[in-house]
Protein backbone atom coordinates (compact mmCIF):
# COMPACT_ATOMS: atom_id res chain seq x y z
CA UNK A 1 0.00 0.00 0.00
CA UNK A 2 0.89 3.33 -0.50
CA UNK A 3 0.86 5.04 2.71
CA UNK A 4 1.62 8.73 4.62
CA UNK A 5 2.38 9.16 8.72
CA UNK A 6 1.97 12.80 9.28
CA UNK A 7 3.96 13.68 12.63
CA UNK A 8 7.96 11.37 13.09
CA UNK A 9 8.26 11.54 16.55
CA UNK A 10 8.06 8.17 19.05
CA UNK A 11 5.15 6.81 17.57
CA UNK A 12 5.31 8.15 13.88
CA UNK A 13 8.43 7.04 13.05
CA UNK A 14 8.56 3.79 14.53
CA UNK A 15 5.25 3.13 12.57
CA UNK A 16 6.37 4.32 9.20
CA UNK A 17 9.43 2.33 9.58
CA UNK A 18 7.76 -0.79 10.05
CA UNK A 19 5.48 -0.49 8.07
CA UNK A 20 7.93 0.23 4.94
CA UNK A 21 9.88 -2.66 6.49
CA UNK A 22 6.71 -4.99 6.27
CA UNK A 23 6.88 -4.14 2.00
CA UNK A 24 4.94 -0.60 1.97
CA UNK A 25 5.50 2.47 0.32
CA UNK A 26 5.87 5.39 2.83
CA UNK A 27 6.11 8.64 3.24
CA UNK A 28 6.71 10.05 6.68
CA UNK A 29 5.82 14.04 6.93
CA UNK A 30 7.24 16.00 9.81
CA UNK A 31 6.98 20.14 10.31
CA UNK A 32 10.39 19.94 11.82
CA UNK A 33 12.72 20.69 8.82
CA UNK A 34 16.05 20.02 10.44
CA UNK A 35 14.45 16.26 11.42
CA UNK A 36 13.28 15.49 8.28
CA UNK A 37 17.24 16.64 7.21
CA UNK A 38 18.63 14.20 9.24
CA UNK A 39 16.84 11.54 8.87
CA UNK A 40 17.24 11.76 5.01
CA UNK A 41 20.61 11.64 5.87
CA UNK A 42 19.67 7.89 8.18
CA UNK A 43 20.29 9.87 11.09
CA UNK A 44 17.28 8.47 14.09
CA UNK A 45 17.15 11.78 16.41
CA UNK A 46 15.49 9.14 19.22
CA UNK A 47 16.85 6.35 20.97
CA UNK A 48 15.21 3.53 20.28
CA UNK A 49 16.54 -0.34 19.74
CA UNK A 50 17.03 -1.14 16.62
CA UNK A 51 15.12 1.77 14.72
CA UNK A 52 17.81 3.33 13.20
CA UNK A 53 19.17 -0.03 10.91
CA UNK A 54 16.06 -0.79 10.16
CA UNK A 55 15.29 2.97 9.21
CA UNK A 56 18.35 3.05 6.65
CA UNK A 57 17.09 -0.05 5.37
CA UNK A 58 14.04 1.34 4.15
CA UNK A 59 15.83 4.10 2.83
CA UNK A 60 17.95 1.85 0.66
CA UNK A 61 15.10 -0.09 -0.42
CA UNK A 62 13.23 2.85 -1.64
CA UNK A 63 10.31 2.09 0.38
CA UNK A 64 10.61 4.77 2.88
CA UNK A 65 10.83 8.47 2.29
CA UNK A 66 10.69 11.73 4.61
CA UNK A 67 9.40 15.50 3.83
CA UNK A 68 8.32 18.19 5.75
CA UNK A 69 5.89 19.22 3.34
CA UNK A 70 2.41 17.80 2.46
CA UNK A 71 2.80 18.07 -1.39
CA UNK A 72 3.97 14.35 -2.04
CA UNK A 73 0.60 13.49 0.26
CA UNK A 74 -1.51 12.41 -3.37
CA UNK A 75 0.48 9.68 -4.38
CA UNK A 76 0.70 8.30 -0.61
CA UNK A 77 -2.54 8.01 0.34
CA UNK A 78 -4.39 4.92 0.72
CA UNK A 79 -3.93 5.37 4.08
CA UNK A 80 -2.65 8.43 6.24
CA UNK A 81 -1.98 8.21 9.57
CA UNK A 82 -1.80 11.07 11.57
CA UNK A 83 0.75 10.30 14.93
CA UNK A 84 1.55 14.26 15.53
CA UNK A 85 1.54 15.00 19.68
CA UNK A 86 -1.16 15.46 22.19
CA UNK A 87 0.09 17.43 24.95
CA UNK A 88 -0.93 17.62 28.40
CA UNK A 89 -2.94 21.42 27.86
CA UNK A 90 -2.80 24.21 30.57
CA UNK A 91 -6.39 22.93 32.53
CA UNK A 92 -5.20 19.71 32.48
CA UNK A 93 -7.22 18.63 29.33
CA UNK A 94 -5.61 17.01 25.79
CA UNK A 95 -4.18 19.84 23.77
CA UNK A 96 -5.35 19.03 20.63
CA UNK A 97 -4.00 21.67 18.42
CA UNK A 98 -1.70 19.26 16.66
CA UNK A 99 -4.17 17.20 15.52
CA UNK A 100 -6.70 19.32 14.00
CA UNK A 101 -3.92 21.23 12.26
CA UNK A 102 -2.56 17.88 10.86
CA UNK A 103 -5.69 16.98 9.76
CA UNK A 104 -6.88 20.21 8.32
CA UNK A 105 -3.68 19.88 6.00
CA UNK A 106 -3.83 15.93 5.27
CA UNK A 107 -7.61 16.86 4.17
CA UNK A 108 -6.57 19.61 1.86
CA UNK A 109 -3.68 17.77 0.41
CA UNK A 110 -4.88 14.04 0.10
CA UNK A 111 -6.56 12.51 -2.47
CA UNK A 112 -10.53 10.90 -2.92
CA UNK A 113 -10.84 8.00 -1.38
CA UNK A 114 -8.27 8.64 1.33
CA UNK A 115 -8.58 6.74 4.62
CA UNK A 116 -7.27 9.25 7.32
CA UNK A 117 -6.40 7.39 10.81
CA UNK A 118 -5.77 9.08 14.07
CA UNK A 119 -2.87 7.35 15.49
CA UNK A 120 -2.15 10.00 18.31
CA UNK A 121 -4.23 9.61 21.04
CA UNK A 122 -7.40 11.79 21.37
CA UNK A 123 -9.99 11.79 24.14
CA UNK A 124 -13.25 10.04 22.95
CA UNK A 125 -15.35 13.14 23.68
CA UNK A 126 -13.09 15.16 20.72
CA UNK A 127 -14.23 12.28 18.32
CA UNK A 128 -17.12 14.89 16.11
CA UNK A 129 -14.94 17.86 16.49
CA UNK A 130 -12.27 16.26 14.61
CA UNK A 131 -14.34 14.67 11.91
CA UNK A 132 -16.18 17.67 11.00
CA UNK A 133 -12.88 19.25 10.81
CA UNK A 134 -11.40 16.95 8.82
CA UNK A 135 -14.63 17.19 6.73
CA UNK A 136 -14.88 20.84 6.39
CA UNK A 137 -11.43 20.96 5.06
CA UNK A 138 -11.71 18.51 2.44
CA UNK A 139 -14.73 20.32 0.84
CA UNK A 140 -16.38 18.24 -0.88
CA UNK A 141 -14.05 15.90 -1.53
CA UNK A 142 -14.89 12.00 0.09
CA UNK A 143 -12.52 10.82 2.68
CA UNK A 144 -12.88 8.51 5.32
CA UNK A 145 -11.78 8.89 9.25
CA UNK A 146 -10.57 5.77 11.33
CA UNK A 147 -9.07 5.85 15.32
CA UNK A 148 -5.84 3.26 15.53
CA UNK A 149 -4.52 4.11 18.68
CA UNK A 150 -1.33 3.35 19.68
CA UNK A 151 0.16 1.05 22.75
CA UNK A 152 4.02 0.41 21.94
CA UNK A 153 6.14 0.97 25.24
CA UNK A 154 9.01 3.68 24.67
CA UNK A 155 11.90 1.56 24.92
CA UNK A 156 10.60 -1.24 22.79
CA UNK A 157 9.31 0.79 20.53
CA UNK A 158 10.04 -1.21 17.52
CA UNK A 159 9.65 -5.08 19.04
CA UNK A 160 6.10 -3.69 20.08
CA UNK A 161 5.26 -2.18 16.65
CA UNK A 162 6.03 -5.59 14.75
CA UNK A 163 4.70 -7.93 17.25
CA UNK A 164 1.97 -5.89 18.82
CA UNK A 165 -0.20 -8.10 21.59
CA UNK A 166 -3.29 -6.84 20.07
CA UNK A 167 -4.84 -4.04 17.34
CA UNK A 168 -7.33 -1.59 17.58
CA UNK A 169 -9.65 -0.19 15.10
CA UNK A 170 -12.32 2.31 15.16
CA UNK A 171 -13.72 3.20 11.87
CA UNK A 172 -17.79 3.24 11.17
CA UNK A 173 -16.85 3.35 7.11
CA UNK A 174 -16.71 -0.33 5.32
CA UNK A 175 -13.90 0.44 2.62
CA UNK A 176 -11.87 2.36 5.47
CA UNK A 177 -12.32 -0.97 7.98
CA UNK A 178 -11.27 -3.63 5.09
CA UNK A 179 -8.16 -1.13 4.38
CA UNK A 180 -7.27 -0.96 7.72
CA UNK A 181 -7.52 -5.31 8.03
CA UNK A 182 -5.44 -6.23 5.07
CA UNK A 183 -2.47 -3.91 6.11
CA UNK A 184 -3.00 -5.98 9.66
CA UNK A 185 -3.73 -9.04 8.96
CA UNK A 186 -0.04 -9.95 8.26
CA UNK A 187 0.52 -9.07 11.82
CA UNK A 188 -1.65 -12.22 12.90
CA UNK A 189 -2.83 -11.17 16.37
CA UNK A 190 -5.71 -10.33 18.01
CA UNK A 191 -7.62 -7.15 16.22
CA UNK A 192 -10.65 -5.62 17.88
CA UNK A 193 -12.90 -3.82 15.59
CA UNK A 194 -15.13 -1.20 16.84
CA UNK A 195 -16.25 2.47 16.65
CA UNK A 196 -14.14 4.79 16.68
CA UNK A 197 -15.52 6.53 20.46
CA UNK A 198 -14.89 2.81 22.21
CA UNK A 199 -11.29 2.45 20.31
CA UNK A 200 -10.53 5.89 21.51
CA UNK A 201 -11.77 4.95 25.07
CA UNK A 202 -9.33 1.57 25.51
CA UNK A 203 -6.29 3.67 24.98
CA UNK A 204 -7.25 6.18 27.64
CA UNK A 205 -8.14 3.04 29.90
CA UNK A 206 -5.42 0.79 29.10
CA UNK A 207 -3.21 3.41 29.92
CA UNK A 208 -5.02 4.46 33.30
CA UNK A 209 -5.38 1.13 34.60
CA UNK A 210 -1.52 0.59 34.46
CA UNK A 211 -0.76 3.78 36.03
CA UNK A 212 -3.73 3.38 38.83
CA UNK A 213 -1.62 -0.56 38.96
CA UNK A 214 1.47 1.59 39.59
CA UNK A 215 0.15 4.06 42.38
CA UNK A 216 -1.50 0.87 44.11
CA UNK A 217 1.57 -0.94 44.28
CA UNK A 218 3.46 2.21 45.33
CA UNK A 219 1.14 2.57 48.24
CA UNK A 220 1.61 -1.35 48.57
CA UNK A 221 5.06 -0.21 49.44
CA UNK A 222 4.67 2.61 51.47
CA UNK A 223 2.38 0.43 53.66
CA UNK A 224 4.83 -2.46 53.72
CA UNK A 225 7.74 0.03 55.21
CA UNK A 226 5.39 0.79 57.93
CA UNK A 227 4.92 -2.78 58.79
CA UNK A 228 8.17 -4.32 58.26
CA UNK A 229 7.11 -6.09 55.09
CA UNK A 230 8.87 -6.60 51.66
CA UNK A 231 7.13 -5.30 48.66
CA UNK A 232 9.31 -7.51 46.72
CA UNK A 233 8.19 -10.83 48.45
CA UNK A 234 4.78 -9.00 49.04
CA UNK A 235 4.30 -8.40 44.89
CA UNK A 236 5.72 -12.24 44.04
CA UNK A 237 2.90 -13.59 45.91
CA UNK A 238 0.23 -11.16 44.49
CA UNK A 239 1.83 -11.04 40.91
CA UNK A 240 1.71 -15.10 40.41
CA UNK A 241 -1.89 -15.01 40.85
CA UNK A 242 -2.84 -15.53 37.56
CA UNK A 243 -5.89 -13.01 37.90
CA UNK A 244 -3.31 -10.03 39.26
CA UNK A 245 0.01 -10.96 36.79
CA UNK A 246 3.36 -10.11 37.65
CA UNK A 247 3.59 -6.83 35.07
CA UNK A 248 3.79 -3.23 36.72
CA UNK A 249 3.85 -4.27 40.53
CA UNK A 250 7.75 -2.87 40.33
CA UNK A 251 7.60 -0.23 43.74
CA UNK A 252 9.29 3.00 43.13
CA UNK A 253 8.95 6.78 42.95
CA UNK A 254 6.17 6.88 40.56
CA UNK A 255 5.04 6.89 36.74
CA UNK A 256 6.41 9.55 34.06
CA UNK A 257 6.78 9.67 30.91
CA UNK A 258 4.90 11.06 27.89
CA UNK A 259 2.09 9.19 28.59
CA UNK A 260 0.63 7.85 31.87
CA UNK A 261 1.00 11.48 33.11
CA UNK A 262 -1.05 13.09 30.07
CA UNK A 263 -3.24 10.57 29.27
CA UNK A 264 -4.54 9.59 33.42
CA UNK A 265 -5.13 13.70 33.96
CA UNK A 266 -6.75 13.75 30.42
CA UNK A 267 -9.57 11.15 31.23
CA UNK A 268 -10.05 12.50 34.27
CA UNK A 269 -10.89 15.50 32.43
CA UNK A 270 -13.11 13.75 29.47
CA UNK A 271 -14.67 12.42 32.70
CA UNK A 272 -15.63 15.56 34.40
CA UNK A 273 -17.25 17.20 30.83
CA UNK A 274 -19.33 14.51 30.75
CA UNK A 275 -20.31 14.61 34.48
CA UNK A 276 -18.62 11.65 35.71
CA UNK A 277 -16.41 11.85 38.94
CA UNK A 278 -13.57 8.81 38.25
CA UNK A 279 -12.71 8.65 41.97
CA UNK A 280 -10.14 5.61 41.71
CA UNK A 281 -8.05 7.43 38.60
CA UNK A 282 -8.16 10.91 40.53
CA UNK A 283 -6.59 8.90 43.59
CA UNK A 284 -3.82 7.40 41.53
CA UNK A 285 -3.13 10.61 39.82
CA UNK A 286 -2.74 12.05 43.28
CA UNK A 287 -0.42 9.53 44.79
CA UNK A 288 1.73 9.65 41.82
CA UNK A 289 2.14 13.36 42.65
CA UNK A 290 3.32 12.74 46.31
CA UNK A 291 5.44 9.41 45.24
CA UNK A 292 8.58 11.17 44.51
CA UNK A 293 8.79 12.63 47.98
CA UNK A 294 10.05 9.31 49.34
CA UNK A 295 13.08 9.85 48.21
CA UNK A 296 13.30 13.45 49.68
CA UNK A 297 12.23 12.33 53.09
CA UNK A 298 14.58 9.47 53.52
CA UNK A 299 17.20 11.88 52.53
CA UNK A 300 16.04 14.15 54.92
CA UNK A 301 15.39 11.51 57.71
CA UNK A 302 18.88 9.79 57.27
CA UNK A 303 21.20 13.58 56.45
CA UNK A 304 19.28 16.00 58.52
CA UNK A 305 19.14 19.25 56.78
CA UNK A 306 20.01 19.21 53.20
CA UNK A 307 21.62 22.65 53.41
CA UNK A 308 24.92 22.07 52.54
CA UNK A 309 24.87 18.25 51.41
CA UNK A 310 26.07 16.87 48.03
CA UNK A 311 23.65 14.79 46.43
CA UNK A 312 24.15 12.97 43.02
CA UNK A 313 21.04 11.57 40.98
CA UNK A 314 21.75 8.71 38.81
CA UNK A 315 18.67 8.67 35.25
CA UNK A 316 17.08 11.49 34.02
CA UNK A 317 15.04 9.91 31.48
CA UNK A 318 11.82 8.47 32.73
CA UNK A 319 12.41 5.21 32.16
CA UNK A 320 15.66 3.25 31.01
CA UNK A 321 15.91 2.41 27.36
CA UNK A 322 14.60 5.98 26.23
CA UNK A 323 16.47 9.43 25.68
CA UNK A 324 12.97 10.73 26.54
CA UNK A 325 12.88 13.32 29.90
CA UNK A 326 9.20 14.19 29.65
CA UNK A 327 7.39 14.32 32.97
CA UNK A 328 10.39 12.34 34.01
CA UNK A 329 10.32 11.38 38.35
CA UNK A 330 14.12 12.58 38.73
CA UNK A 331 12.78 16.36 37.53
CA UNK A 332 11.03 17.22 40.91
CA UNK A 333 13.74 15.19 43.00
CA UNK A 334 16.30 17.09 41.65
CA UNK A 335 14.19 20.64 41.96
CA UNK A 336 12.96 19.71 45.98
CA UNK A 337 16.50 18.88 46.56
CA UNK A 338 17.95 21.95 45.18
CA UNK A 339 15.02 24.26 46.93
CA UNK A 340 16.32 22.10 50.20
CA UNK A 341 19.65 24.16 49.78
CA UNK A 342 21.67 20.64 48.49
CA UNK A 343 24.21 20.88 45.98
CA UNK A 344 22.69 18.42 43.59
CA UNK A 345 24.84 16.83 40.32
CA UNK A 346 23.24 14.56 38.10
CA UNK A 347 24.31 11.74 35.32
CA UNK A 348 22.53 9.83 32.41
CA UNK A 349 24.58 9.12 29.11
CA UNK A 350 21.25 8.93 27.23
CA UNK A 351 20.15 12.47 27.57
CA UNK A 352 21.40 15.87 25.63
CA UNK A 353 22.72 18.23 28.09
CA UNK A 354 21.53 20.55 26.20
CA UNK A 355 17.72 19.64 25.32
CA UNK A 356 17.31 20.15 29.23
CA UNK A 357 15.66 22.20 30.98
CA UNK A 358 17.93 24.84 32.55
CA UNK A 359 17.87 24.23 36.00
CA UNK A 360 18.57 20.55 35.24
CA UNK A 361 21.10 20.99 32.50
CA UNK A 362 23.37 22.95 35.24
CA UNK A 363 23.50 20.02 37.18
CA UNK A 364 24.33 17.25 34.60
CA UNK A 365 27.77 16.20 34.73
CA UNK A 366 29.57 14.18 32.02
CA UNK A 367 30.14 10.81 33.45
CA UNK A 368 29.61 8.79 36.73
CA UNK A 369 33.03 9.70 38.46
CA UNK A 370 32.35 13.27 38.64
CA UNK A 371 28.52 12.96 39.43
CA UNK A 372 29.08 10.50 42.58
CA UNK A 373 32.51 12.41 44.00
CA UNK A 374 32.09 13.23 47.57
CA UNK A 375 28.71 12.91 47.37
CA UNK A 376 26.81 12.25 51.01
CA UNK A 377 23.88 10.63 49.05
CA UNK A 378 23.17 8.72 45.54
CA UNK A 379 19.95 8.43 44.36
CA UNK A 380 18.69 6.12 41.29
CA UNK A 381 16.09 7.95 39.69
CA UNK A 382 14.84 5.48 37.16
CA UNK A 383 15.35 1.86 35.87
CA UNK A 384 18.10 2.17 33.04
CA UNK A 385 20.08 -1.31 33.69
CA UNK A 386 23.15 0.60 33.22
CA UNK A 387 23.13 1.16 37.14
CA UNK A 388 22.86 -2.85 37.98
CA UNK A 389 26.40 -3.05 37.02
CA UNK A 390 27.77 0.06 38.79
CA UNK A 391 30.64 -1.26 40.70
CA UNK A 392 29.66 -0.31 44.31
CA UNK A 393 32.88 -0.82 46.10
CA UNK A 394 34.31 2.40 43.77
CA UNK A 395 31.43 4.24 44.46
CA UNK A 396 31.83 4.35 48.03
CA UNK A 397 35.60 5.13 47.82
CA UNK A 398 34.68 8.11 46.19
CA UNK A 399 31.59 9.25 47.94
CA UNK A 400 31.89 11.36 51.54
CA UNK A 401 28.74 9.56 52.78
CA UNK A 402 27.36 6.22 52.75
CA UNK A 403 23.49 6.51 51.88
CA UNK A 404 22.27 5.11 48.53
CA UNK A 405 18.35 5.74 47.71
CA UNK A 406 17.38 2.56 45.20
CA UNK A 407 14.04 4.84 43.90
CA UNK A 408 13.22 2.18 40.98
CA UNK A 409 14.17 -0.94 42.87
CA UNK A 410 16.38 -1.86 40.66
CA UNK A 411 19.33 -2.70 42.81
CA UNK A 412 21.05 -6.25 44.05
CA UNK A 413 20.89 -4.29 47.65
CA UNK A 414 23.14 -7.27 49.28
CA UNK A 415 26.12 -5.78 46.23
CA UNK A 416 25.51 -2.61 47.97
CA UNK A 417 25.51 -3.07 51.10
CA UNK A 418 28.71 -5.48 50.93
CA UNK A 419 30.59 -2.62 49.67
CA UNK A 420 29.83 -0.49 52.96
CA UNK A 421 27.38 1.26 51.86
CA UNK A 422 23.71 1.90 53.41
CA UNK A 423 21.00 0.89 51.03
CA UNK A 424 17.28 1.86 50.97
CA UNK A 425 14.76 1.04 48.34
CA UNK A 426 11.10 1.40 48.20
CA UNK A 427 9.42 -0.81 50.28
CA UNK A 428 12.17 -3.40 50.79
CA UNK A 429 12.99 -4.65 54.09
CA UNK A 430 16.40 -4.97 52.82
CA UNK A 431 18.27 -2.23 54.21
CA UNK A 432 21.37 -0.78 56.02
CA UNK A 433 20.46 0.33 59.31
CA UNK A 434 20.30 4.04 60.37
CA UNK A 435 23.71 2.84 63.13
CA UNK A 436 25.83 5.33 60.65
CA UNK A 437 29.10 3.91 61.75
CA UNK A 438 28.15 0.14 61.09
CA UNK A 439 28.16 1.22 57.30
CA UNK A 440 32.24 2.42 57.73
CA UNK A 441 33.10 2.49 54.10
CA UNK A 442 34.98 -0.48 53.04
CA UNK A 443 39.36 0.49 52.54
CA UNK A 444 40.43 0.90 48.97
CA UNK A 445 42.37 -2.51 47.86
CA UNK A 446 45.66 -2.42 47.86
N1 LIG B 1 5.51 8.07 22.92
C1 LIG B 1 4.84 6.98 23.22
O1 LIG B 1 5.34 6.05 23.84
C2 LIG B 1 3.39 6.84 22.79
C3 LIG B 1 2.76 5.60 22.88
C4 LIG B 1 1.44 5.48 22.48
C5 LIG B 1 0.75 6.59 22.01
N2 LIG B 1 1.38 7.80 21.97
C6 LIG B 1 0.63 8.94 21.44
O2 LIG B 1 1.06 9.15 20.11
C7 LIG B 1 1.08 10.56 19.80
C8 LIG B 1 2.48 10.97 19.36
O3 LIG B 1 3.38 10.79 20.44
P1 LIG B 1 4.96 10.90 20.24
O4 LIG B 1 5.56 10.58 21.54
O5 LIG B 1 5.36 10.12 19.04
O6 LIG B 1 5.10 12.47 19.93
P2 LIG B 1 6.42 13.27 19.52
O7 LIG B 1 6.31 14.58 20.21
O8 LIG B 1 7.62 12.43 19.73
O9 LIG B 1 6.26 13.48 17.94
C9 LIG B 1 5.29 14.29 17.36
C10 LIG B 1 5.86 14.81 16.04
O10 LIG B 1 4.81 15.46 15.31
C11 LIG B 1 5.36 16.56 14.59
N3 LIG B 1 4.25 17.44 14.18
C12 LIG B 1 3.45 18.22 14.94
N4 LIG B 1 2.52 18.83 14.18
C13 LIG B 1 2.73 18.44 12.89
C14 LIG B 1 2.09 18.70 11.64
N5 LIG B 1 1.03 19.50 11.56
N6 LIG B 1 2.58 18.13 10.53
C15 LIG B 1 3.66 17.31 10.59
N7 LIG B 1 4.29 17.02 11.75
C16 LIG B 1 3.84 17.56 12.89
C17 LIG B 1 6.36 17.14 15.58
O11 LIG B 1 7.33 17.94 14.93
C18 LIG B 1 6.96 15.87 16.21
O12 LIG B 1 8.12 15.44 15.52
C19 LIG B 1 0.59 11.25 21.07
O13 LIG B 1 -0.80 11.46 20.97
C20 LIG B 1 0.89 10.24 22.15
O14 LIG B 1 0.04 10.38 23.26
C21 LIG B 1 2.68 7.95 22.32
Amino acid sequence: MRIAVIGVGYVGLTTGVCLANRGHDVLCVDSDVERVIALRSGHCPILEIGLEALMRRGLQFGRLSFDSSLSALETHSDLVFVAVGTPEGDGGEPDLTYVRQALRQVALMASPGSVVVVKSTVPPSALAVLEAEMQASACSKELAFAVNPEFLRQGMAVADTLHPERIVIGVADAEARNRLLELYAPFAVPIVVTDPVSAMTIKYVANCFLATKISFVNEVANLCERLGADVDAVTQGMGLDSRIGPKFLQAGIGFGGSCFPKDTVGLLHVARSVGYDFQVLASAVAVNDQQYKVVLDRLTERLGSLRGTTIAVLGLTFKGGTDDTRETRSFPIIRGLLSAGAEVRTYDASVVHARLPGDIAATARDSLESCIADADGVVIANDATEWAGVEWRSIARAMRGTLVIDGRNTLDADLVLEAGLEYWGVGRTRVGRPSAKAFSKVEPEL
